[in-house]
Parts: C-alpha cells; sequence; structure tokens
C-alpha cells in the first residue's frame, strides 16, 4: 500500500520584515545577512496570531483544497515547540476550530523542530496500520520563532506552519517505508518553562545539526547500499533533496556535508568544491528559495521548502524520488525519501505564493514595538488575512475565534 501526504497547505502570518532593514538598525553589512545567512526576509506574527491560530488556518486551507469533510479526519496532530500550555495540547484548538468530528484521536508532539517528521511518521504509520476505517490524519507542523532582540539568533526569526493530509492515496509525495534516524541528549537549543524566546548554543547547535544528519543519513545509506552500484552515489538518484532550513545557509553547509559522506561512502575520490556547488544549484537551492522569505518555522521548516518545490517545479518532478532530511534540537533528526507521483501537479497549489505576494512589511520601530510586546491576542491589522483570531486571555483560558465565514481557499 502506498502511504503519504495526499496534500499540503500553508499557511503564513500577514507581516514580515526585510533583513536589509534589521541589519541597517543592528549596524552590520546587509551581505551578512543575505550571503553569510541566506535570509531576506522573515515572517512576523501579529499579536492577534499565536501559533494555533496559524495551525488552524494552514490547516482549514489543507481541508479545503482536498475538498475532505473534516469529520474524514480519524487523527488529528498537531507539532510545536511553541506550545500554549503545559498540559491542553494545541491540537485540541485546532480540532475545535476545525470542526473535526468528536472520534478523533488529537493530542500534540514535541521534539523541537523534529516534531513536524514525528507527526508525519505517527500519521503514515497510523495509515500503514490499517485502523483508519478509511479515514485520513491531519498533520500540522505550526511554529513561530524567537530569540532576544541583538542576539545571533535574532536573523533567524519567523513563523508559520504547514498542514499534510495523510493517506493512501498519497498524490503529493508517496512514502518510502525505511529511514534513517539519529538520537542523542545535547544542549544545542532549548527553552526553559516561562521564557518565551530560546536559548541557543549557535555554533553547537550547527555542529550537532552536522553530526546528526551524518548518523541520519549513513543509516539510511546503508540500508539502500545493496541497490546501489558500484562507486554510485545515493545522492544521484534523487532529484531533489530538502534539509531542515532555519536558515538558508544551515541547508548548503548540510549539502556539503551530505555529499562529502556520500562520495566516501561510495569509495570514490573526495567531493571536490565544484562538484559540490553544481550538486548543491540542483538538488538543493530550490528548496531553501521560499523559506529565505519566510525564515525560520521549527518545525514546518522542512515542509516549507516542500511546499515550495511543489509549487515551483511539480511537473518537472513527477514521478522523481526527493530526499528529506528533519533536524531537532536536543537532539533527533531522521533522513527519509519519497517519491512525488505523476499528475502531481493538479496538486501543486501549497497558496504559499499568494501568501507571499500578499504581506505588509513593517519597520524597525513596528518590529520591536511587536516583539517585546506583552500583549496577548487582540484586534486584526487591516492587511491581515488568517481566518482565526486569538482574542486574548480571560480567566486564564485562551479565547479563539472565526474571523470571517467565507475563507480563502
Ligand atoms: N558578508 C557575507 N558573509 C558574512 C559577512 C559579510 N559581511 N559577515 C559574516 N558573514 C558570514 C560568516 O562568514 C558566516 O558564514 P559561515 O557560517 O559560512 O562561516 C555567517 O555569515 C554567519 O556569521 P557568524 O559566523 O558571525 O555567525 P553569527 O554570530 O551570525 O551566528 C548562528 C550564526 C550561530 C547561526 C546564529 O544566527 C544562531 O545562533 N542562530 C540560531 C541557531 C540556529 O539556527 N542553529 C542552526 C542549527 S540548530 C537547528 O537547526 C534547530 C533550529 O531550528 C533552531
Amino acid at each position: 500500500m502506498s502511504v503519504g501526504i495526499e496534500r499540503l497547505a500553508a499557511y503564513i502570518p500577514s507581516y514580515a520584515l526585510s533583513l536589509g532593514d534589521l541589519a541597517a538598525a543592528r549596524n552590520v553589512p546587509p551581505e551578512k545577512m543575505t550571503a553569510g545567512l541566506g535570509v531576506h526576509e522573515m515572517a512576523i506574527a501579529a499579536p492577534c496570531e499565536d501559533v494555533v491560530t496559524l495551525a488552524a488556518s494552514a490547516g482549514l486551507r489543507c481541508l479545503r483544497r482536498a475538498g475532505i469533510d473534516p469529520s474524514e479526519i480519524g487523527l488529528l496532530l498537531v507539532a510545536t515547540e511553541t506550545g500554549v500550555d503545559h498540559s491542553k495540547p494545541v491540537a485540541i484548538f485546532v480540532h475545535e476550530l476545525l470542526a473535526i468530528g468528536r472520534h478523533c484521536r488529537v493530542y500534540e508532539l514535541k521534539h523541537a523542530c523534529y516534531g513536524g517528521t514525528a507527526g508525519l511518521m505517527t500519521a503514515a504509520d497510523w495509515v500503514r496500520a490499517g485502523g483508519t476505517r478509511r479515514r485520513k490524519a491531519l498533520v500540522i507542523a505550526s511554529d513561530i520563532a524567537r530569540y532576544e532582540l541583538r542576539s545571533a539568533g535574532e536573523p533567524t526569526q519567523g513563523a508559520g506552519a504547514v498542514a499534510m493530509l495523510v493517506g493512501n492515496e498519497p498524490r503529493v509525495l508517496s512514502l518510502d517505508a525505511e529511514t534513517g534516524t539519529y538520537a542523542a541528549n545535547v544542549y544545542d537549543f532549548w527553552r526553559p518553562f516561562g521564557r518565551r524566546e530560546a536559548l541557543v548554543d549557535g555554533k553547537f547547535s550547527v555542529e550537532c545539526y552536522l553530526d546528526a544528519l551524518g548518523g541520519a543519513f549513513l543509516q539510511y545509506r546503508a540500508l539502500e547500499r545493496p541497490a546501489l552500484g558500484s562507486q554510485e552515489a545515493l545522492s544521484e538518484r534523487l532529484a531533489r533533496l530538502l534539509y531542515h532550513t532555519p536558515f538558508p545557509k544551515m541547508a548548503s553547509k548540510a549539502h556539503r556535508r551530505l555529499i562529502e559522506l556520500d562520495w566516501r561512502a561510495a569509495g570514490r575520490r573526495d567531493a571536490d568544491d565544484d562538484s559540490i556547488t553544481a550538486s548543491f544549484r540542483t538538488l538543493a537551492a530550490p528548496g531553501i528559495e521560499a523559506v529565505s522569505h519566510i525564515g525560520n518555522t521549527y518545525t514546518a521548516s522542512l515542509y516549507f521548502c516542500l511546499a515550495g518545490i511543489l509549487e515551483r517545479e511539480a511537473r518537472a518532478l513527477a514521478g522523481r524520488r526527493i530526499g528529506l532530511f528533519s533536524y531537532g534540537s536536543g537532539c533527533c533528526a531522521e533522513f527519509f525519501t519519497g517519491t512525488m507521483p505523476s499528475g502531481v501537479e493538479s496538486v501543486a497549489d501549497a497558496g504559499l505564493r499568494d501568501l507571499l505576494s500578499s504581506r505588509t512589511m513593517i519597520d524597525m520601530a513596528e518590529y520591536e514595538r511587536l516583539m517585546t510586546s506583552s500583549e496577548l491576542g487582540g484586534e486584526p491589522p487591516s492587511s491581515f488575512t488568517g481566518e482565526f483570531v486569538f482574542h486574548g486571555v480571560r480567566n486564564d483560558r485562551r479565547e479563539y475565534g472565526r474571523l470571517r465565514e467565507s475563507m480563502a481557499a
């Protein structure tokens, strides 16, 4: 039975900050952001949006695009590292906002940025196990990435959500059953209770990411080894490679590491710079284009890369196999592959292009006001494109509402 992603939809908040403006305000050359980190803009959430409204907006767009009645969802998983309560899951608010039926398994998943992949793999296993009674799973990865103002992490913020309908008619991506995994207890990035901004050991986190990539990829490669020809690189069997992308330069570091390991394992001479650059342009660069205008979205980041190539090149990728690498600090990582089926172009619209073109750019004063405000909830700005609003907290309870009845598909 094929299992995988049947439909995918993205949602990003309607505000964005130019990294050129951030560089000027922080007195660093703009190339540090655009070339050094690879980021051009980052999405910023308005006070009326939180991780619940981002997730619900992506989920609604996914159900609408798939033409699925919410009662057909038998498993709702929301992955986030921006949880709103120690006990009450983000997923149950989303369950209500999407009017999903009572007979549904609903929970939140957490393992830093790996949570989205944990959700996807759990949902795929649930479908493979066959207890779904023809119902489908909805997996939503939703996050708001925040670091201290003026910290090294500040240019690597962002916000957004991606929703994936998972079932046994995978029109977007049919998942291969084998994966490579890696886990180790490391303190590279974390957010203790009570803190809104993450703590990070930045340079160490990059090393942890690359170590985990090596561990997961080489395990996967060993599984595929019997099918590979003499000195054949696994990367040459893949049409695209997508990486968890906290900032686009991280994906280029990851790609270099993967190609070096792949060539070495194939018994070839060491990969030279020209080969790595050429392979990066073809295999990895298309995946990070959209992300360079959104920033880090933690659990959703890898799936924004998938949404990006789906919208840009579905027709060219129909029938071809791609590789995906997911990393969550702390850490857990997974390398997996899947095939975009023929006809994928008919489900290529993830809503990303429209959202990116209708955003409002904010200036530094507004950005700093939003980032330092303790305001919870509020009125949506006039440029607001979302469907759901976070009204605020009353009597220790979070309140949400639907903004409009006729919603963008
Ligand atoms: N022109 C061009 N490039 C420039 C430049 C200029 N004028 N000035 C600097 N650069 C380059 C540097 O050479 C460097 O490039 P390389 O990495 O290729 O050497 C790059 O810009 C970054 O500059 P710094 O080395 O000075 O690093 P920094 O102090 O800006 O910190 C960071 C970078 C550590 C990534 C920091 O942004 C950070 O802590 N980010 C948050 C943590 C993070 O995203 N970690 C990623 C792995 S963990 C993960 O993936 C989970 C997750 O989502 C958080």
